[in-house]
Protein backbone atom coordinates (compact mmCIF):
# COMPACT_ATOMS: atom_id res chain seq x y z
CA UNK A 1 0.00 0.00 0.00
CA UNK A 2 1.24 3.12 -0.47
CA UNK A 3 -0.62 7.19 -0.42
CA UNK A 4 -0.62 8.85 -3.52
CA UNK A 5 -1.92 12.24 -4.68
CA UNK A 6 -4.93 11.05 -6.35
CA UNK A 7 -6.89 14.53 -7.43
CA UNK A 8 -6.61 18.35 -7.06
CA UNK A 9 -9.02 20.74 -6.88
CA UNK A 10 -8.20 24.69 -7.18
CA UNK A 11 -9.72 27.78 -6.66
CA UNK A 12 -8.54 31.27 -7.98
CA UNK A 13 -10.24 34.20 -7.23
CA UNK A 14 -11.10 36.29 -10.15
CA UNK A 15 -10.07 39.22 -9.13
CA UNK A 16 -6.58 40.32 -10.72
CA UNK A 17 -4.53 42.56 -9.50
CA UNK A 18 -1.88 43.26 -12.03
CA UNK A 19 1.58 44.95 -11.37
CA UNK A 20 0.55 48.01 -13.21
CA UNK A 21 -2.79 48.30 -11.14
CA UNK A 22 -0.43 48.16 -7.88
CA UNK A 23 1.57 50.69 -9.34
CA UNK A 24 -1.46 53.33 -8.96
CA UNK A 25 -1.13 52.13 -5.35
CA UNK A 26 2.21 52.37 -4.39
CA UNK A 27 5.58 53.66 -5.72
CA UNK A 28 6.45 50.59 -7.70
CA UNK A 29 6.66 49.62 -11.76
CA UNK A 30 5.80 46.86 -13.56
CA UNK A 31 9.46 46.56 -14.34
CA UNK A 32 11.07 45.96 -11.09
CA UNK A 33 8.43 43.82 -9.41
CA UNK A 34 9.17 42.05 -12.60
CA UNK A 35 12.96 42.32 -12.77
CA UNK A 36 13.40 41.37 -8.41
CA UNK A 37 10.56 38.31 -8.27
CA UNK A 38 8.83 37.03 -11.95
CA UNK A 39 5.63 38.24 -10.75
CA UNK A 40 3.31 39.44 -12.93
CA UNK A 41 -0.45 39.52 -11.27
CA UNK A 42 -1.61 38.24 -8.69
CA UNK A 43 -5.40 36.98 -7.25
CA UNK A 44 -7.63 38.20 -4.72
CA UNK A 45 -10.67 37.38 -2.57
CA UNK A 46 -13.33 39.80 -2.34
CA UNK A 47 -16.72 40.01 -1.03
CA UNK A 48 -16.22 39.19 2.10
CA UNK A 49 -14.18 35.09 0.77
CA UNK A 50 -12.19 34.19 3.45
CA UNK A 51 -9.93 31.10 3.74
CA UNK A 52 -12.24 28.12 4.51
CA UNK A 53 -14.46 29.83 1.70
CA UNK A 54 -11.86 28.79 -1.06
CA UNK A 55 -10.63 25.96 0.55
CA UNK A 56 -14.00 23.95 0.63
CA UNK A 57 -14.78 25.17 -3.05
CA UNK A 58 -10.96 23.82 -4.16
CA UNK A 59 -11.95 20.53 -1.55
CA UNK A 60 -15.28 19.73 -3.52
CA UNK A 61 -13.75 20.04 -6.75
CA UNK A 62 -10.55 17.76 -5.53
CA UNK A 63 -13.66 15.20 -4.60
CA UNK A 64 -15.90 15.21 -7.69
CA UNK A 65 -12.28 14.77 -9.79
CA UNK A 66 -11.77 11.34 -7.34
CA UNK A 67 -14.66 9.96 -6.97
CA UNK A 68 -15.73 10.25 -3.81
CA UNK A 69 -17.46 12.07 -1.08
CA UNK A 70 -17.13 14.10 1.98
CA UNK A 71 -18.29 11.48 4.19
CA UNK A 72 -15.20 8.76 2.81
CA UNK A 73 -12.35 11.14 4.53
CA UNK A 74 -10.66 10.03 7.02
CA UNK A 75 -9.54 13.38 8.58
CA UNK A 76 -9.08 17.13 6.58
CA UNK A 77 -5.80 19.24 7.16
CA UNK A 78 -5.96 22.60 5.81
CA UNK A 79 -2.27 24.38 5.50
CA UNK A 80 -2.64 27.92 6.53
CA UNK A 81 -0.93 31.47 7.34
CA UNK A 82 -4.37 33.07 7.45
CA UNK A 83 -7.23 30.88 9.13
CA UNK A 84 -10.70 32.68 9.62
CA UNK A 85 -10.08 32.70 12.96
CA UNK A 86 -7.04 33.58 15.05
CA UNK A 87 -6.68 31.27 17.50
CA UNK A 88 -10.03 29.18 17.16
CA UNK A 89 -11.87 27.05 15.97
CA UNK A 90 -9.04 25.66 12.91
CA UNK A 91 -10.40 26.67 9.41
CA UNK A 92 -10.53 22.72 8.91
CA UNK A 93 -12.92 22.26 10.98
CA UNK A 94 -15.60 25.12 9.20
CA UNK A 95 -14.65 23.43 5.43
CA UNK A 96 -15.14 20.14 7.04
CA UNK A 97 -18.95 21.73 7.79
CA UNK A 98 -19.03 23.35 4.75
CA UNK A 99 -18.09 20.15 2.14
CA UNK A 100 -20.38 18.34 4.58
CA UNK A 101 -17.40 15.71 5.79
CA UNK A 102 -19.18 15.59 9.24
CA UNK A 103 -17.53 13.33 11.89
CA UNK A 104 -13.68 12.82 10.44
CA UNK A 105 -10.74 15.08 12.34
CA UNK A 106 -9.95 18.45 11.21
CA UNK A 107 -6.80 20.23 12.25
CA UNK A 108 -4.89 23.34 10.58
CA UNK A 109 -1.06 23.00 10.30
CA UNK A 110 1.11 26.33 10.95
CA UNK A 111 4.48 26.25 8.90
CA UNK A 112 4.51 29.48 6.71
CA UNK A 113 4.86 28.63 3.32
CA UNK A 114 5.85 25.09 4.05
CA UNK A 115 2.96 23.83 5.21
CA UNK A 116 1.82 21.99 2.36
CA UNK A 117 4.65 19.95 2.45
CA UNK A 118 4.18 19.40 6.20
CA UNK A 119 0.52 18.16 5.52
CA UNK A 120 1.33 15.92 2.93
CA UNK A 121 4.20 13.90 5.45
CA UNK A 122 1.19 14.02 8.22
CA UNK A 123 -1.40 12.80 6.53
CA UNK A 124 0.64 9.97 4.64
CA UNK A 125 2.18 9.09 7.81
CA UNK A 126 -1.58 9.29 9.37
CA UNK A 127 -3.07 7.29 6.62
CA UNK A 128 -0.12 4.73 6.77
CA UNK A 129 -0.30 4.20 10.24
CA UNK A 130 -4.37 4.09 11.66
CA UNK A 131 -4.85 2.33 7.97
CA UNK A 132 -6.86 5.11 6.97
CA UNK A 133 -8.68 5.23 3.35
CA UNK A 134 -9.05 9.21 2.14
CA UNK A 135 -7.88 11.75 3.79
CA UNK A 136 -8.18 15.54 2.13
CA UNK A 137 -4.84 17.86 2.48
CA UNK A 138 -5.67 21.94 1.39
CA UNK A 139 -3.47 24.43 1.36
CA UNK A 140 -5.73 27.48 1.18
CA UNK A 141 -4.29 31.15 1.68
CA UNK A 142 -6.15 34.77 1.89
CA UNK A 143 -2.75 36.68 2.41
CA UNK A 144 -4.50 39.43 1.11
CA UNK A 145 -6.19 40.29 4.68
CA UNK A 146 -2.74 40.51 5.97
CA UNK A 147 -1.32 42.51 3.07
CA UNK A 148 -0.29 46.17 4.30
CA UNK A 149 -1.49 47.59 0.85
CA UNK A 150 0.20 50.50 1.73
CA UNK A 151 3.82 48.82 2.00
CA UNK A 152 5.77 48.39 -1.38
CA UNK A 153 8.24 46.27 -0.27
CA UNK A 154 5.52 43.61 0.57
CA UNK A 155 2.08 44.26 -0.89
CA UNK A 156 3.57 43.48 -4.75
CA UNK A 157 4.88 39.10 -3.24
CA UNK A 158 1.44 38.15 -2.13
CA UNK A 159 -1.87 36.85 -3.31
CA UNK A 160 -4.84 34.63 -2.78
CA UNK A 161 -5.95 31.04 -3.65
CA UNK A 162 -6.79 27.31 -2.42
CA UNK A 163 -5.27 24.06 -3.72
CA UNK A 164 -6.74 20.54 -2.49
CA UNK A 165 -5.33 17.45 -2.80
CA UNK A 166 -6.98 13.82 -2.07
CA UNK A 167 -5.01 11.54 -0.16
CA UNK A 168 -5.62 7.91 -0.91
CA UNK A 169 -4.27 4.90 0.82
CA UNK A 170 -4.27 2.35 -2.29
CA UNK A 171 -2.23 -0.08 -3.71
CA UNK A 172 -0.80 1.52 -6.99
CA UNK A 173 2.65 -0.28 -7.91
CA UNK A 174 4.97 2.19 -6.67
CA UNK A 175 3.26 5.18 -7.22
CA UNK A 176 3.05 7.66 -4.53
CA UNK A 177 4.71 9.81 -1.71
CA UNK A 178 7.71 8.25 -0.99
CA UNK A 179 10.13 10.49 1.00
CA UNK A 180 9.64 13.35 3.47
CA UNK A 181 12.02 15.54 4.95
CA UNK A 182 10.79 18.38 7.32
CA UNK A 183 13.29 21.14 9.41
CA UNK A 184 12.77 24.38 10.70
CA UNK A 185 14.86 26.81 11.94
CA UNK A 186 13.32 28.81 14.90
CA UNK A 187 15.95 31.25 15.43
CA UNK A 188 14.60 33.29 12.46
CA UNK A 189 10.82 33.63 13.39
CA UNK A 190 11.58 37.56 12.87
CA UNK A 191 12.60 37.42 9.39
CA UNK A 192 9.03 36.81 8.28
CA UNK A 193 6.25 37.03 10.87
CA UNK A 194 2.78 38.35 10.88
CA UNK A 195 2.54 41.63 13.73
CA UNK A 196 -0.23 41.13 16.30
CA UNK A 197 -1.32 43.51 18.61
CA UNK A 198 0.46 44.27 21.60
CA UNK A 199 -0.15 41.87 24.49
CA UNK A 200 -1.98 42.83 27.03
CA UNK A 201 -3.23 41.58 30.49
CA UNK A 202 -6.41 40.19 29.87
CA UNK A 203 -8.45 42.56 31.63
CA UNK A 204 -7.22 45.57 29.54
CA UNK A 205 -8.48 46.43 25.88
CA UNK A 206 -6.11 45.32 23.19
CA UNK A 207 -5.44 47.68 20.65
CA UNK A 208 -7.15 47.79 17.62
CA UNK A 209 -4.90 47.10 14.80
CA UNK A 210 -4.96 44.55 11.59
CA UNK A 211 -1.86 42.55 11.51
CA UNK A 212 0.57 42.55 8.76
CA UNK A 213 3.43 40.90 7.00
CA UNK A 214 6.75 42.07 8.75
CA UNK A 215 10.03 40.65 6.60
CA UNK A 216 13.69 40.65 6.33
CA UNK A 217 13.55 40.45 2.30
CA UNK A 218 17.45 39.64 2.55
CA UNK A 219 17.41 37.10 5.35
CA UNK A 220 14.38 35.09 3.64
CA UNK A 221 15.88 35.93 0.18
CA UNK A 222 19.44 33.68 1.68
CA UNK A 223 17.26 30.94 3.52
CA UNK A 224 15.34 30.30 0.61
CA UNK A 225 18.12 29.78 -1.90
CA UNK A 226 20.09 27.64 0.77
CA UNK A 227 16.93 25.75 1.44
CA UNK A 228 16.20 24.67 -1.82
CA UNK A 229 20.15 23.84 -2.39
CA UNK A 230 20.22 22.02 1.08
CA UNK A 231 16.89 20.03 0.31
CA UNK A 232 17.84 18.95 -3.07
CA UNK A 233 21.33 17.66 -1.66
CA UNK A 234 20.30 15.95 0.99
CA UNK A 235 17.39 14.01 -1.59
CA UNK A 236 20.11 12.94 -3.53
CA UNK A 237 22.34 11.71 -0.56
CA UNK A 238 19.60 9.97 1.34
CA UNK A 239 17.81 8.98 -0.93
CA UNK A 240 19.86 7.61 -3.43
CA UNK A 241 18.65 9.55 -6.24
CA UNK A 242 19.87 10.94 -9.15
CA UNK A 243 18.76 14.66 -10.31
CA UNK A 244 18.28 13.15 -13.93
CA UNK A 245 15.61 10.28 -12.40
CA UNK A 246 13.38 13.45 -11.68
CA UNK A 247 10.92 14.83 -14.11
CA UNK A 248 9.91 17.84 -12.35
CA UNK A 249 11.21 19.90 -9.47
CA UNK A 250 8.29 21.94 -7.93
CA UNK A 251 9.26 24.45 -5.45
CA UNK A 252 7.42 26.68 -3.37
CA UNK A 253 6.17 29.68 -5.97
CA UNK A 254 7.65 32.57 -3.60
CA UNK A 255 10.05 34.36 -6.45
CA UNK A 256 11.86 33.44 -9.57
CA UNK A 257 14.65 34.65 -8.48
CA UNK A 258 14.85 33.00 -5.66
CA UNK A 259 14.71 29.77 -7.74
CA UNK A 260 17.16 30.81 -10.28
CA UNK A 261 19.62 31.61 -7.58
CA UNK A 262 19.69 27.81 -6.41
CA UNK A 263 19.27 26.06 -9.84
CA UNK A 264 22.27 28.22 -10.77
CA UNK A 265 24.11 27.02 -7.36
CA UNK A 266 23.45 23.77 -8.23
CA UNK A 267 24.44 23.96 -11.53
CA UNK A 268 20.87 22.78 -12.34
CA UNK A 269 18.74 23.87 -15.76
CA UNK A 270 15.80 26.52 -14.64
CA UNK A 271 13.83 24.62 -16.89
CA UNK A 272 13.88 21.80 -14.77
CA UNK A 273 12.08 24.00 -11.77
CA UNK A 274 8.25 24.59 -12.97
CA UNK A 275 7.54 28.45 -11.97
CA UNK A 276 4.08 29.85 -12.55
CA UNK A 277 4.30 32.93 -9.86
CA UNK A 278 3.96 35.10 -13.00
CA UNK A 279 0.20 34.51 -12.89
CA UNK A 280 -0.59 34.02 -9.34
CA UNK A 281 2.75 35.78 -7.28
CA UNK A 282 3.55 33.90 -3.75
CA UNK A 283 0.30 32.19 -2.34
CA UNK A 284 2.15 30.71 0.56
CA UNK A 285 0.53 27.41 1.64
CA UNK A 286 -1.39 27.17 -1.35
CA UNK A 287 1.37 27.38 -3.87
CA UNK A 288 2.31 23.98 -4.69
CA UNK A 289 -0.99 22.41 -4.91
CA UNK A 290 -1.73 25.42 -7.55
CA UNK A 291 1.25 24.26 -9.11
CA UNK A 292 0.76 20.46 -9.15
CA UNK A 293 -2.84 21.16 -10.57
CA UNK A 294 -1.72 23.06 -13.52
CA UNK A 295 0.93 21.09 -14.28
CA UNK A 296 -1.44 18.09 -13.98
CA UNK A 297 -4.19 20.23 -16.00
CA UNK A 298 -1.64 21.04 -19.17
CA UNK A 299 -0.53 17.25 -19.27
CA UNK A 300 3.02 17.72 -17.84
CA UNK A 301 2.76 15.21 -15.20
CA UNK A 302 2.88 11.75 -16.67
CA UNK A 303 1.75 8.40 -14.57
CA UNK A 304 5.05 7.39 -13.36
CA UNK A 305 7.02 10.69 -13.19
CA UNK A 306 9.61 11.08 -10.20
CA UNK A 307 8.36 14.59 -9.11
CA UNK A 308 10.43 16.44 -6.17
CA UNK A 309 8.35 19.21 -4.02
CA UNK A 310 9.98 22.22 -2.26
CA UNK A 311 8.62 23.89 0.47
CA UNK A 312 10.29 26.92 2.72
CA UNK A 313 8.60 29.98 4.15
CA UNK A 314 8.22 31.10 8.01
CA UNK A 315 9.20 29.46 11.28
CA UNK A 316 11.57 29.61 9.47
CA UNK A 317 10.41 25.78 7.88
CA UNK A 318 11.98 23.99 5.16
CA UNK A 319 11.00 20.31 3.67
CA UNK A 320 10.88 18.29 0.57
CA UNK A 321 8.63 15.89 -0.35
CA UNK A 322 9.94 12.87 -3.51
CA UNK A 323 6.73 11.33 -4.82
CA UNK A 324 5.99 8.99 -7.74
CA UNK A 325 3.02 10.28 -9.78
N1 LIG B 1 9.02 48.72 -6.14
C1 LIG B 1 10.06 49.54 -6.33
N2 LIG B 1 11.10 49.62 -5.49
C2 LIG B 1 11.09 48.83 -4.41
C3 LIG B 1 10.04 47.93 -4.15
C4 LIG B 1 8.97 47.89 -5.06
N3 LIG B 1 7.93 47.08 -4.91
N4 LIG B 1 10.32 47.27 -2.99
C5 LIG B 1 11.51 47.71 -2.56
N5 LIG B 1 11.96 48.67 -3.41
C6 LIG B 1 13.19 49.45 -3.33
C7 LIG B 1 13.70 49.58 -1.93
O1 LIG B 1 13.05 50.66 -1.27
C8 LIG B 1 15.17 49.87 -2.17
O2 LIG B 1 15.31 51.21 -2.51
P1 LIG B 1 16.57 52.06 -1.95
O3 LIG B 1 17.78 51.36 -2.52
O4 LIG B 1 16.32 53.41 -2.50
O5 LIG B 1 16.48 51.95 -0.47
C9 LIG B 1 15.48 49.07 -3.43
O6 LIG B 1 14.22 48.75 -4.04
C10 LIG B 1 16.19 47.77 -3.14
O7 LIG B 1 15.51 47.15 -2.04
P2 LIG B 1 15.93 45.76 -1.51
O8 LIG B 1 15.05 45.36 -0.39
O9 LIG B 1 17.42 45.76 -1.30
O10 LIG B 1 15.58 44.90 -2.79
P3 LIG B 1 16.07 43.48 -3.12
O11 LIG B 1 16.85 43.53 -4.38
O12 LIG B 1 16.68 42.79 -1.94
O13 LIG B 1 14.69 42.74 -3.42
C11 LIG B 1 13.01 41.37 -2.42
C12 LIG B 1 13.67 42.74 -2.45
C13 LIG B 1 12.44 41.06 -3.80
C14 LIG B 1 11.90 41.37 -1.40
C15 LIG B 1 14.13 40.37 -2.05
O14 LIG B 1 14.74 40.73 -0.85
C16 LIG B 1 13.59 38.99 -1.96
O15 LIG B 1 13.35 38.35 -2.96
N6 LIG B 1 13.40 38.47 -0.72
C17 LIG B 1 12.79 37.22 -0.50
C18 LIG B 1 11.49 37.53 0.02
C19 LIG B 1 10.37 36.72 -0.51
O16 LIG B 1 10.29 36.25 -1.61
N7 LIG B 1 9.43 36.61 0.37
C20 LIG B 1 8.27 35.94 0.07
C21 LIG B 1 7.64 35.51 1.31
S1 LIG B 1 8.61 34.41 2.11
C22 LIG B 1 8.44 32.96 1.44
O17 LIG B 1 7.56 32.69 0.70
C23 LIG B 1 9.42 32.05 1.83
Amino acid sequence: MSVLIRSLGVHIPERRITNEELGKMVDTTDEWIRSHTGIGARHIATDGMLTSDIAADAAKKALAKAGIGPKDLDFILVATATPDFLGFPSTACIVQDKIGAHGCAAFDITAGCTAFIYGLDIASSMLASRKGAHALVIGAETLSRVTDWTDRSTCVLFGDGAGAAVLSNIEEGGRGILKSILGADGGGALDLYLKQPERTMAFERAPAMTPSVVMNGKNVYNFAVKSITVLIERIMHQAMYRLDDFAWIVPHQANARIVQAAAKRLGIPEERFFMNMEEYANTSAASIPLALAEMDAKGMLKRGDLVMLLGFGAGLTFGATVLRW
